[in-house]
């Protein structure tokens, strides 16, 4: 099945958790996918991720760091996505166009429409079919981000490192745009068991492609 579904929210609001577990219920059912994830999905991308991502870079300014994620985005979808699409598969990728609208845009304080001019942009242009947003208080989901790194031995990335205001406007950024795009964007309440938002998750895509076989 040709789509494209996007997963979004704060850091620590549980996308990966949920993306993955949306994988192995595609698997059961045999629905062919991919699974990727923003910035990464290819070496290249993988490399500027870790670019974004390192607490030492602290120094990146706020257009080097939106064209950076473009630059990521770029690879990604040349490579990795519209290769994909052409070939009718599933997408699920782990951050996509939003983030960068939500970070860089109401995080950075960059110009809305800088960031829309490069969203726009011919080879930047494809927007998913469907998005989730992963919505939690930024006090609950850094400290879910905390115990993750405690336990994993993860370190702290860039972005978690921000206060807890960075983080809020980065929600509010998030919620706005699924007014915004109210057909495209889904909110999730990502509170409550790890079952629990798997549950939510699977209504929301079963209802919205009947196909899968998810309800
Ligand atoms: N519903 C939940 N209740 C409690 N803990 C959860 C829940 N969902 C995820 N977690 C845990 O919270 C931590 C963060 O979840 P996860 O890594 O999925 O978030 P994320 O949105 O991908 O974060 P990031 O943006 O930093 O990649 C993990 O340790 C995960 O196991
Ligand atoms: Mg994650």
């Amino acid at each position: 099945m040709r789509s494209f579904i996007t997963f979004e929210g704060i850091e620590g609001s549980g996308k990966t958790t949920q993306i993955q577990l949306l994988s192995v219920r595609l698997d059961r059912g045999g629905i062919e996918h991919i699974l990727t994830r923003e910035p990464g999905g290819t070496e290249v991308g993988n490399q500027i991720r870790r670019l974004l991502l390192d607490p030492a870079n602290r120094d990146l300014s706020p257009l080097a760091e939106l064209l950076l994620y473009q630059a990521a985005r770029a690879q990604h979808l040349a490579r990795i996505i519209l290769p994909a699409l052409a070939e009718e598969k599933l997408v699920l990728c782990d951050r996509y166009k939003d983030a960068t609208r939500a970070y860089q845009g109401r995080g950075r304080y960059l110009p809305e429409d800088l960031v829309e001019q490069l969203n726009r942009f011919d080879l930047l242009a494809l927007e998913p079919d469907l998005t989730l947003l992963f919505d939690l208080e930024p006090a609950a989901a850094l400290a879910r981000a905390q115990r993750r790194e405690r336990t994993s031995s993860r370190d702290q990335n860039r972005f978690e490192q921000e206060t807890l205001e960075f983080h809020g406007r980065v929600r509010e950024a998030y919620l706005d745009l699924a007014k915004s795009y109210p057909r495209r964007i889904r909110v999730v309440d990502a509170a409550g068991s790890v079952d629990e938002v798997h549950q939510r998750t699977l209504a929301l895509i079963g209802g919205a492609f009947p196909s899968l076989g998810l309800k």
